[in-house]
């Protein structure tokens, strides 16, 4: 596996005022796999938040080399930052940061208008695209309640639909499960889980929660905008069911193939 995410030394520096800087983040380093599961943990203020906002390119480094896919991007500028991020990233908050008098259809078609290139995606398009990915996470049948008319656990699986919608390989998440109950939690674990292992995207969540890290393969633990342990996960707890349709079958000519998960759910649809 390669790394997709390659951060040396970064460091986030904010200069209140002449003799006040806040260290946000003091030179962390650390490399992410494709296709992995990660949690990032650690006490209030330890820089978690600062350190999404940079793997997110929502935000830029003070110093230090983040290298995102092989591509240099702590010198990039604002707009080769928002092209990056289209392009590559999915990002998802705390406080779902919905429009909420606006239907979910059209809370998850929004990146798509935005795209820079927004113009060749057709309306028909985008509806499609935004159908396919509330389908993804389950809300088929809620794609014209306004946020305002769903739970908070629904209202954060259209935030991870509006995150799928450009076809994103990573998914970063500041404490998605932070304003849910234990039910709605474990049911955004199991989407984050499913997305990892069926297409491969690499998912990077922050958490206070153990339990919620256990879903993971490894943590990643802040303290004082420093990066003190990376730990794997032993005991992955997996909530996530694969469907149970990868089968070999006889064909007529009696060699064996394997139906694919797609095929195989076009088949039983
Ligand atoms: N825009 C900013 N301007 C000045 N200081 C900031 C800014 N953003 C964050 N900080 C400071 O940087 C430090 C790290 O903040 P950060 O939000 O990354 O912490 P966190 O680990 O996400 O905390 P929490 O668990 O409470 O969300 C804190 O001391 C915070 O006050
Ligand atoms: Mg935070």
């Amino acid at each position: 596996m390669s790394s997709v995410i390659e951060v040396t030394e970064i460091v986030k520096t904010y200069q209140m005022s002449e003799d006040n800087t806040v260290r946000a983040l003091r030179g962390v380093s650390f490399n992410i796999e494709e296709g992995d599961l990660v949690a990032i943990m650690g006490p209030s203020g330890s820089g978690k938040s600062t350190l999404m906002n940079v793997l997110g390119c929502l935000d830029r480094p003070t110093s230090g080399s983040y290298m995102l896919g092989g591509q240099e991007v702590a010198t990039l500028s604002d707009q080769e930052l928002a092209t990056v991020r289209n392009r590559r990233i999915g990002f998802v908050f705390q406080s779902f940061n919905l429009l909420s008098r606006t239907t979910a259809l059209e809370n998850v078609e929004l990146p798509l208008l935005y795209a820079r290139n927004g113009a060749s995606v057709s309306s028909s398009e985008r509806r499609k695209r935004a159908v396919e990915a509330l389908e993804s996470v389950g809300l088929g049948d809620r794609l014209r309640h306004k946020s305002s008319q769903l739970s908070g656990g629904q209202q954060q699986r259209v935030a991870i639909a509006r995150a799928l919608v450009n076809h994103p390989n990573m998914i970063l998440a500041d404490e998605p499960t932070g304003n849910l109950d234990s039910v709605s939690s474990a049911e955004i674990m199991a989407i984050f889980q499913r997305l990892n292992i069926e297409q491969g995207i690499t998912v990077i969540f922050v958490t206070h929660e153990p339990d919620i890290a256990a879903h993971t393969r490894r943590i990643l633990r802040m303290f004082d905008g420093t990066l003190v342990e990376d730990e794997r996960v032993a005991n992955q707890v997996v909530v996530y069911k694969a469907p149970q349709v990868e089968q070999q079958v006889t064909t007529q000519d009696t060699s064996q193939e394997t139906v694919s998960i797609g095929q195989a759910q076009e088949v039983l649809a």
